[in-house]
């Protein structure tokens, strides 16, 4: 909000005092507000209650519009920057999971509250359907999820969601030159929208 203050001889002077502390009361309550909201301690209750009490704890990797890491977090996938703008629609919270069961909190809960699930790997996709929606919804950001074990032996690998096809790429070609995987051609794109999704094989050299 930007006031401007009337010049010291102005004849709206007198009214500056009035002014401030009309406002400040609006800010106490404001702040207050933001600290406690029901309806977000309820979803932090939820999925606390339905994951398993591993370390990190769920509600430490759960962020709310309140948190300094909501805007960071949400940004640092939205590889479409048509869907970064003050009107794209925002999830009503945002899960980086570290394990499997606060996976399943967050599904669990957003099924309790009629929250739509969406989904971020690498969040290459052009219609920006893994971050935006048109009724409420939540992300589950799998970028902590990244884990690469490439078994040469058997010719195979395990490979989380959130890892990236170059990783992926890089992991194998550690282990040897002459297996590959083919997958797309750009290295930041997620594994599990890729492989879930509209996986294509190119070999290139
Ligand atoms: C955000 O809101 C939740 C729920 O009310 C609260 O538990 C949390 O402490 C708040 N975070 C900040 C940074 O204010
Ligand atoms: C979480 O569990 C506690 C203890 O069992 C229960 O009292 C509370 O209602 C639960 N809250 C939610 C939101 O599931």
């Amino acid at each position: 909000m930007v006031i401007n203050l009337p010049k010291p001889n102005s004849q709206f002077a007198m009214k500056t005092p009035t002014t401030i502390l009309a406002i400040v009361p609006f800010l106490l309550l404001y702040v207050s507000m933001a600290d406690s909201d029901p309806i977000q301690d309820t979803l932090l209750q939820c999925l606390s209650n339905l994951s398993q009490p591993l370390s990190p704890p769920i509600s430490s990797v759960t962020y709310f519009p309140n948190d300094s890491s909501y805007t960071p977090v949400l940004q640092s996938y939205i590889r479409n920057l048509r869907f970064s703008t003050p009107k794209t629609p925002k999830p009503s919270f945002i899960v980086t999971p570290t394990h499997v069961s606060h996976i399943q909190a967050s599904i669990l809960c957003s099924k309790i509250h009629t929250l739509q699930v969406r989904i971020r790997s690498g969040g290459h996709d052009y219609d920006g359907l893994s971050y935006i929606s048109d009724v409420p919804f939540i992300i589950i950001d799998m970028f902590n999820l990244q884990s690469i074990t490439v078994n040469i032996e058997d010719e195979s690998a395990w490979v989380e969601s959130g890892a990236t096809l170059g990783e992926v790429y890089y992991r194998i070609a550690e282990q040897s030159k002459v297996h590959g995987y083919p997958a797309g051609v750009c290295p930041t794109v997620g594994v599990g929208g890729h492989l879930s999704g509209d996986w294509q094989g190119t070999m290139a050299e």
